[in-house]
């Protein structure tokens, strides 16, 4: 049986993705080893982080040219040598950019409700988990919090105001766009939204958050950071989730200049990375979904189509045309 791939061929360090840094492949399926299983590929996740990951910038295993394109996905087990994961089970796993993946039998995880299926790349998978553990354990967010969050209609940013919500915070988010901005107040639940590309961010921070930020969650960097930072209040806690304003840029840009406010305010500024917390995800994922069975979490879900659609999909984050979580569907 034949499988498609993608094939890492570029390093985007410093630069937009260009269509060059993937490379179709084609080859034949090999017979499966012991203890392997075979996944059709059913719905794969785009995540800001896969360009970091082509890059080699530290935080994931190192990539090299000419392997598969590494990707988060859910899919279906058509062929398995691994007792415990049966044909016909859902899966989700590190399935990549390809038609059919073979892992060993232990690096997948068995998915029980084919209802929740794409909600394991999105609220119940990384993004989910991101913000859960971003905003709970870095955030420490108390009853009448102000929390500001960037990227907010994003899949990161809109679980982190939905999460704010739950424990009693008052909510702002910084999106682009009146058609993202009205999304994430009328049916997320934030408590008001910022245009970043039509409102004077400065001014609207200074008007919904009179008191200063008690949590600042930020996806972004850049001015907006620039800006929150100067209005944090005291014992503020600023958590540096993603800065995808940067992820293109040639040479990083000046650090914000308002950061020895942080002085002023006794305030922590600090970095998530998810996959420090692993060993807590299935904790983490019931609660997530206890609060998605009480209608407490709401989700949007942006879905391309088709295999020569992947290298276009994972542009769409960068240039904000998703909205929701970015995912794909093969064909
Ligand atoms: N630390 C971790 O463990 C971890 C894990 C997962 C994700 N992250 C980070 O979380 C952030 C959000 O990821 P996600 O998967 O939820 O993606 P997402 O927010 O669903 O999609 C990316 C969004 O970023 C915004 N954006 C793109 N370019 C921008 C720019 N130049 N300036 C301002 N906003 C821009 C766009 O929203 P607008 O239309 O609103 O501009 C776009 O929709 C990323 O920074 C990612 O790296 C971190």
């Amino acid at each position: 049986m034949q499988n498609r791939q993608w094939l890492i061929n570029g390093n985007p360090r410093g630069r937009a993705m260009r269509s060059d840094d993937f490379l179709r492949n084609e080859v034949e399926l090999s017979p499966l080893g012991e203890g392997e299983v075979r996944i059709k590929v059913e719905y794969l996740s785009f995540d800001p982080s896969l360009k970091g990951q082509m890059e080699n910038i530290g935080y994931a295993d190192a990539t090299a040219l000419g392997e598969v394109m590494r990707a988060s996905g859910v899919g279906e087990v058509v062929e398995s040598k691994a007792a415990f994961v049966p044909v016909g089970a859902k899966v989700m796993g590190l399935l990549g950019w390809q038609d059919y993946a073979t892992l060993p039998g232990d690096q997948v995880e068995i998915i029980e409700n084919h209802d929740l299926l794409t909600a394991y790349l999105g609220p119940l998978g990384g993004t989910g988990l991101t913000a859960y553990f971003g905003l709970l354990h870095n955030g420490k967010p108390k009853e009448g919090d102000m929390l500001v969050v960037t990227g907010a209609a994003g899949a990161v940013g809109s679980m982190v105001g939905q999460i704010g919500k739950i424990k009693g915070c008052d909510v702002v988010g910084v999106a682009g766009g009146p058609e993202k901005c009205a999304w994430i107040v009328n049916e997320v639940g934030f408590d008001a939204a910022i245009d970043y590309k039509n409102d004077d961010v400065k001014k609207a921070i200074k008007e919904h958050c009179p008191n200063g930020i008690d949590i600042f969650f930020d996806n972004v960097g850049g001015p907006v950071l620039d800006i929150a930072l100067a209005r944090i209040a005291l014992y503020a806690r600023v958590i540096i989730c993603g800065a995808i304003s940067r992820y293109e840029m040639e040479k990083p840009p000046p650090g914000p200049a308002n950061y020895f406010n942080l002085v002023f305010k006794r305030a922590h500024m600090m970095g998530i990375l998810v996959s420090d917390h692993a060993k807590e995800f299935p904790q983490a994922r019931a609660e997530i979904a206890e609060w998605m069975r009480q209608g407490k979490i709401t989700y949007k879900e942006d879905i391309q189509e088709g295999f020569d659609n992947i290298p276009a999909t994972l542009n769409r984050l960068f240039s904000g045309q998703n909205f929701g979580k970015q995912l794909l569907r093969m064909d």
